[in-house]
């Protein structure tokens, strides 16, 4: 999966290439196949009562060029709005390393529980709250990052310090 991310030749940096080959991302999304969990595509886990997508493991090379943007270091605390399966909050907290903290926030609570089971399978210190990312995580501020895995309509007042 992570050899195929980059077509064009470009190469991730160490840390990210290091994330994604550590944290196996098939624990995240336990319904479907080895080769659509290690696949280029996003894959939907909830759907609600119409079959509508409601919830998504991201597409592997979405992911990738998030946290190659978001460049995480070792140390940081780090907020994710938008836990879904919980497998981008596990590669956060492989980059913040035991001296950081990766809090995500879900508003789905099923989701929420689902990521929360995952995560602690793996024995991946991260922080999930169930609420609306729209409102931060205070109790948890400040943080030196802040990504927002979910559609959003502005990124004011989530309580970061950048
Ligand atoms: C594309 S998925 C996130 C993928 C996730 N980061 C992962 O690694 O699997 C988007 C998630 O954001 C959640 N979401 C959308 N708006 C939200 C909000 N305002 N607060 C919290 N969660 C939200 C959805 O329920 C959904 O689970």
């Amino acid at each position: 999966m992570v050899d195929g991310l980059r077509p064009s030749g470009a190469a991730l940096s160490g840390q990210v290439d290091a994330a994604m080959r550590a944290v196996p991302r098939h624990v995240f999304v336990p319904d479907v196949s080895l080769e659509r969990a290690y696949g280029p595509d996003p894959v939907v886990t909830h759907r609600d009562g119409d079959g509508v997508p409601v919830s998504s493991a991201s597409a592997p090379a979405t992911v990738a060029g998030m946290l190659e943007d978001l460049d995480v270091r070792p140390g940081h605390r780090v907020l994710e709005i938008g836990a879904g399966t919980g497998y981008n909050a596990a590669l956060l907290a492989r980059l913040v390393g035991p001296t950081g903290s990766v809090t995500t926030i879900e508003y789905d609570e099923a989701v929420a529980s689902a990521a929360r089971a995952a995560l602690s399978g793996l024995g991946a210190a991260v922080t999930v709250v169930h609420g609306d990312g729209m409102l931060g995580v205070p109790g948890q501020a400040t943080f030196d990052r802040i990504v927002v895995t979910a559609g959003a309509w502005d990124v004011q007042g989530l309580g970061g310090s950048s």
